[in-house]
């Protein structure tokens, strides 16, 4: 274990979090209370003196008070408590809330006992950030508890020794001798020093179908400003990502503090800015509809939330979580392997398909370069519209007569591998399912059940519910070669009850629903394991760092408009490595938005992402072909810069009418720089773009076009020139050190 990552001083501990190039420092208030005391830039832990001075508080009027062990009122709602509890004096919004068996709520937690492990050990059933060695990590687990029920909260840190990030969460013992129930269990909650609350903003990634993770970015405010999802899902609307950010601070400048909740259900997280200006943020599974039962003796997880502080902006910001989602959250041979060029026939054909058809769309996908073939939505079942056979996960006769095998085939034949579209949570009235299990699905007995695209969710809570669907995708992906499945989710969660769970654990579901979609994909891996599994919930609405642990690559959004994907992109990737994001090009006029662009910037702007077609070849003309054979080809040359390039984001489309960013290799010799312009502005001066990354004294040619030479240091102090060319217009550079 790598011995510098964590510091423990002082009888009345304080703990030192060191990664990198930021501290996480905590202590023990002489009351017990486990308090935060920073978090940014480094700090010796020679410093034990001055952080143990910080645990002075004073009275305040109208403060709450305990009494400690030396007679002296200790201020509970001003005390920056690191796991804060509710109804026991501080007014904030707590990270805890606990019911006890005789109905009454509340809470206090008092330091006990900490232990440092190495590397980093999982959470049971629940995705996270791993380690493959102990050299790697070292996790701090500090044992908190409430005396009168003998209910103990450990809190975990996991600080790494490669990344410049702290993985939190938190399990909840009842040690007790009564059942208590959780009514909110948190993962993470950070007390910010008072001076900083009117000089922070908030970041988040709200949106919709169709138009995900628009970033947005507000200044913070007294009281309490939230994102949230209770759909059972983590959801088009909110990611569960936030950032506070100094006011100031940019791509490349300013200090920024992410929170990355890593889970894929309903979520809660943000700020209450207090009397004293003080935030507080908060991330964690969200409270509404939560009621976990503790019996005595059991224990309840929480999620974990990756926290990661930039003083280099919010490109920095995003780097760390780049490079530790893709090497230490995506897991599986594919993370470390060049994702296929896919073309998927959705687009193309919708439920109109036949087998010959299918293979004449794979024939001349293999024409342009195209090395997977996936067969969306409609295959199984009676699947001819959307309103059924979700859930029967056997082929659909009617369609494919010579059954999946022979199609698998002829699609082998012209040398694409193939992949399969599931929706496994899913089921519809009209199927040989639904008609078998009516109460397989969550619903409130005796009332009606909301449907949405016609279709129910299936209680994943109920482990006979997730064997069954395992049983049928076995049985379909073992019947013939299958390298990938398209994994979607195409409605959100209403009437959250299961059958299965008695009146006083029904609090219960939603979490439990998760935990069986997260079991199934476990199952999936282990007895598949080198299967590439695509997440996708109506485009990018499941777009977390909890599937990402199971499906190294997301649909970013259905929305495949080469304009509309600057802005989703580019917010997307605010969080999430490009690597991970499914960046297709499609038909014009685009299926979403109708707007005609090239097929140029399609291309350009999808080669930022996993590469891929959602159209028909076919319907393509002899030069369109061309072009899109050279890309492809290009695509194929440069995804190693998408795989472990670093992303610096050089102009910004939600602030102006272009977008630019670049990919580049960690060692500066190769970089892929894209120019995007949405509209052309009549006598705009020539722009120069100052990429990132590169060596000063080297020279780079364009592979693109060879003629074209600049050095580093005129590329990263004077900039790239650009000229505009038309709306929709983009160039690209594919710059290699000479
Ligand atoms: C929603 C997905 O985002 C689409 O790509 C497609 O797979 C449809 N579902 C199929 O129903």
């Amino acid at each position: 274990m790598p011995a510098s990552l964590i510091h423990i001083t002082g009888s009345q501990p304080l703990f030192f979090l060191q990664s990198a190039a930021s501290s996480y420092v905590m202590g023990v208030h002489p009351q017990g209370t486990l308090c935060h005391l920073h978090w940014g830039p480094k700090v010796s832990d020679t410093a034990h003196d001055d952080f143990a001075a910080l645990l002075d508080i004073p009275q305040r009027p109208f403060s709450t008070a305990v009494l400690n062990a030396e007679g002296k009122h200790v201020p509970l709602d001003i005390l920056p408590c690191e796991y804060p509890t509710a109804n026991t004096g501080d007014f904030a919004p707590p990270a805890i809330d606990i019911e006890h068996a005789d109905g009454t709520r509340g809470f206090r937690l008092a330091y006990e006992s900490h232990r440092v492990i190495p590397g980093k050990p999982s959470l049971p059933g629940l995705p996270a950030t791993y380690v493959e060695n102990d050299n790697e990590a070292a996790t701090l687990e500090i044992t908190l508890r409430d005396t009168p029920s003998n209910i103990a909260v450990i809190l975990r840190y996991t600080v790494f020794a490669n990344h410049d990030a702290i993985a939190r969460s938190v399990r909840i013992t009842n040690a007790g001798t009564q059942s208590a129930t959780l009514r909110r269990a948190l993962s993470a909650a950070i007390d910010f020093p008072d001076a900083s609350a009117h000089s922070l903003d908030m970041i988040h990634l709200p949106g919709s179908w169709a138009r995900e993770r628009w970033l947005e970015r507000q200044p913070l405010h007294s009281g309490e400003q939230w994102i949230a999802s209770r759909r059972g899902v983590s959801s088009h609307q909110h990611n569960p990502f936030f950032a506070l950010a100094s006011s100031g601070a940019g791509e490349d400048h300013g200090e920024v503090f992410g929170f990355s909740l890593v889970y894929s259900g309903n979520h809660v997280g943000g700020i209450d800015v207090d009397q004293y200006a003080r935030p507080r943020a908060l991330t964690g599974i969200h409270p509404d509809g939560f009621a976990w039962r503790l019996a005595p003796g059991e224990t309840f997880h929480a999620p974990e939330a990756v926290l990661v502080y930039s003083s280099r902006g919010l490109g920095g910001l995003s780097r760390t979580y780049h490079r530790l989602y893709r090497e230490r959250l995506v897991r599986g041979p594919w993370r470390d392997r060049e994702r296929p060029v896919l073309i998927n026939n959705w687009e193309a054909t919708y439920f109109e398909f036949t087998e010959d058809k299918l293979v004449a769309i794979a024939a001349g996908a293999a024409k342009i370069g195209c090395e997977l073939f996936v067969l969306d939505d409609g295959w199984f079942g009676h699947r001819t519209a959307p309103d059924r056979a979700l859930g029967d996960w056997t082929t659909n006769t009617g369609k494919l007569p010579n059954g999946l095998l022979s199609l698998v085939k002829r699609i082998n034949d012209h040398g694409l591998s193939f992949g399969l579209w599931f929706e496994p949570e899913m089921v519809s009235v009209k199927s040989t399912l639904y008609e078998t299990h009516p109460d397989w699905c969550l619903h409130f007995p005796g009332r009606p059940r909301t449907e949405s695209r016609s279709q129910l969710v299936l209680d994943f809570s109920r482990p006979e519910v997730v064997d069954n669907i395992f049983a049928q995708m076995e049985a379909v992906i073992s019947s013939a070669p299958i390298r990938y499945i398209k994994w979607d989710m195409n409605r959100h969660l209403a009437e959250i009850a299961s059958a299965a769970l008695p009146p006083e654990r029904q609090g219960e579901t939603a979490h439990r629903h998760i935990l069986g979609v997260y079991a199934l994909l476990e199952r999936l891996l282990a007895r598949f394991p080198d299967l590439l599994i695509e997440g996708c919930s109506g485009g990018g609405g499941r777009f977390d760092p909890g599937m990402l642990h199971y499906t190294p690559q997301i649909w970013t959004s259905d929305n495949s408009d080469a304009i509309s994907r600057l802005r989703i992109q580019h917010g997307t990737s605010l969080v999430y490595p490009p690597c991970t994001m499914g960046a297709h090009v499609s038909a014009v006029p685009n299926h979403q938005v109708r707007r005609t662009t090239t097929l140029r910037t399609r291309c350009h702007v999808a080669l930022a992402g996993v590469f891929g077609f959602e159209l028909d070849p076919n319907t393509l003309g002899e030069a369109d072909l061309a072009e899109v054979a050279a890309l492809t080809a290009l695509a194929r040359k440069t995804r190693h810069l998408v795989r472990h390039g670093d992303l610096h984001r050089l102009a910004d489309p939600f602030a102006s009418d272009e977008a630019a960013w670049m990919l580049v290799l960690p060692d500066g010799s190769e970089a892929l720089v894209t120019h995007v312009v949405t509209v052309i502005h009549a006598n705009r001066p020539g722009k120069r773009l100052r990429l990132r990354g590169l060596t000063p004294d080297t020279s780079y040619r364009n592979e693109l076009n060879p003629a074209e030479q600049w050095r580093g240091d005129f590329l990263l102090n004077v900039g790239l020139p650009v000229k505009y060319e038309a709306d929709f217009g983009s160039v690209l550079w594919y710059l290699r050190r000479v």
